[in-house]
């Protein structure tokens, strides 16, 4: 079959490189935003009579038709469907007749069609769809939040389900797990923000039109309305520099460096799920529908999910990194190294919404084991609370941290713990204990101290919940 650019070459071109050089086993997701760029541009040529209304209407008609057969699963690729501008083009020739067919290319390279299609599927495939699912994420950490701020152990007291929080992976302070949950709503809210962010930046970007830049030099054709062009495929911009917006990425860059955050903040979400499955952590059990079993260990239950998904986002750096690195060094507007760009979009467009989705799902059904989290609090992460007791009686706060350091060094010496030490040994560490050191010793009350905006405290994880609602209400 005859090449789009075959018109200067003697020779056949190797099929080894043939091989290397096509991309519509990846580029044919574009199909859609092909179409709709070829339909709109289709338009401009006959605004300038380059395109008879009659030509233009075979062309709309054939492009619907060919619209049609890739909806159906009916579109035919071919061997020497280079891309998918080629396998559209190669097709409407067939259909309305090559020298009508071959007229919508005029003014246009592929060089302009493929950046345009490119914002275009960010916009149109991609956004909706990952907004969509990190908006379900951010109502489902909520509502598992939402679940353990109060609950009733013996329907006389209601308290909210705390367990240890960790720095260094040591027990530090306890902590309520409705702020631990909520820890992670905020990373991807922000992740929510940052996406719409790149998606609508103004002047630049994905909201700019760069379809008519054609190959480097612009459109040359006489009239050609650019601006109307970018409305008709609601655009806000029209790129000003042609040389510039054929290789232009950096829209895609912004993508991929943004999932690959979200893809650290899934993995690390991850981690603490795997780590508080396990026996010895204990607080929560994963759901069957995400954990494997073991061919030699029947008892066994794995989180591949989570360990797929903190795997996963290592690949969503390197997919940025590899970008990034195929721009470095190349000389001004359109390289075929380009051509690898949407490789990396696509693959980690489809890693970061398959791990969504799992995590959709496990944040849903994971259950908490409620008393192995109570169990696992330790006086001594009491501690820092022993420290603010006495500041409160008027010991600076250094002074206070080291009587406090004192007492659960003695408590070690002892074998016993910081709150079964007595009152007399107390005071021989420092005079100002009394006897309401007792009221130290109640985990609840050391974590609803921390009302400030931020904290553990109830009320601050009720407000936290309000700004989310109100949030994904607005949304
Ligand atoms: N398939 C190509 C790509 O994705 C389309 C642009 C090809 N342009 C060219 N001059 N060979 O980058």
């Amino acid at each position: 079959m005859a090449k789009l650019w075959g018109g200067r070459f003697d020779d056949c071109i190797d099929p080894v490189l043939e091989k290397l050089n096509s991309s519509i086993n990846t580029d044919q997701r574009l199909w859609r935003v092909d179409i709709k760029g070829s339909k709109a541009y289709a338009k401009g040529l006959k605004d300038i009579n380059l395109l008879t209304q009659e030509e233009e209407n075979e062309i709309q008609k054939g492009l619907d038709n060919i619209y049609d057969e890739w909806e159906n699963e009916k579109f035919a690729i071919q061997l020497s469907d280079e891309d998918i501008h080629t396998a559209i083009e190669r097709r409407l020739k067939e259909m309305i007749g090559p020298e009508t067919g071959g007229k919508l290319h005029t003014g246009r390279s592929r060089n302009d069609q493929v950046s345009n299609d490119m914002r275009l599927y960010i916009r149109h495939e991609m956004y909706p769809k990952l907004s969509l699912i990190l908006s379900l994420l951010l109502q489902g950490l909520k509502n598992r939040a939402n679940q353990y701020i109060l609950i009733s152990k013996d329907e006389t007291t209601n308290k909210p389900l705390i367990f240890p929080g960790y720095t260094h992976l040591q027990r530090a302070q306890p902590v309520a797990f409705s702020h631990w949950i909520l820890s992670y709503a905020w990373p991807f809210k922000r992740d929510l923000d940052k996406l719409k962010y790149i998606v609508s930046q103004e002047p630049w970007g994905i909201s700019t039109l760069s379809l008519g830049s054609g190959a480097i030099a612009g459109n040359p054709l006489k009239g050609f309305d650019r601006i109307k062009l970018a409305k008709e495929l609601d655009f806000q911009h029209c790129s000003l520099n042609s040389m510039d917006a054929t290789s232009d990425r950096d829209f895609i860059m912004d993508i991929l460096y943004w999932a690959s955050i979200v893809g650290i903040h899934l993995s690390r979400l991850s981690e603490d799920l795997i780590l508080y499955s396990t026996k010895e952590f204990g607080y929560i059990i994963l759901p069957d529908k995400y954990t494997t079993g073991s061919s030699l260990m029947p008892q066994k239950k794995n989180p591949d999910s989570l360990e797929l998904i903190r795997g996963k986002s290592a690949i969503l750096i390197s997919n940025c990194n590899a970008l990034l690195v195929i721009l470095k060094g190349l000389p001004s507007t359109y390289n075929k190294d380009l051509q690898d760009d949407k490789r990396l979009l696509f693959d980690s467009f489809d890693i970061l919404l398959s791990s969504l989705k799992i995590m959709v799902g496990i944040i849903d059904a994971f259950e908490v084991n409620e008393d192995r989290c109570y169990n696992a609090l330790s006086p001594d992460m009491l501690a820092t609370d022993l420290a603010y007791y006495l500041v409160n009686k008027g010991l600076p706060f250094r002074d206070a941290h080291h009587v406090s350091g004192k007492v659960v060094n003695f408590a070690e010496k002892n074998l016993t713990t910081i709150d079964k030490i007595d009152l007399k040994d107390l005071k021989n560490i420092n005079p100002l204990f009394e006897k309401d050191v007792i009221n130290i010793w109640n985990y609840v009350n050391s974590v609803e101290q921390y009302k400030a905006i931020g904290g553990t405290g109830t009320s601050s994880i009720l407000s936290q919940i309000n700004v989310l609602d109100q949030y994904l209400i607005d949304k």
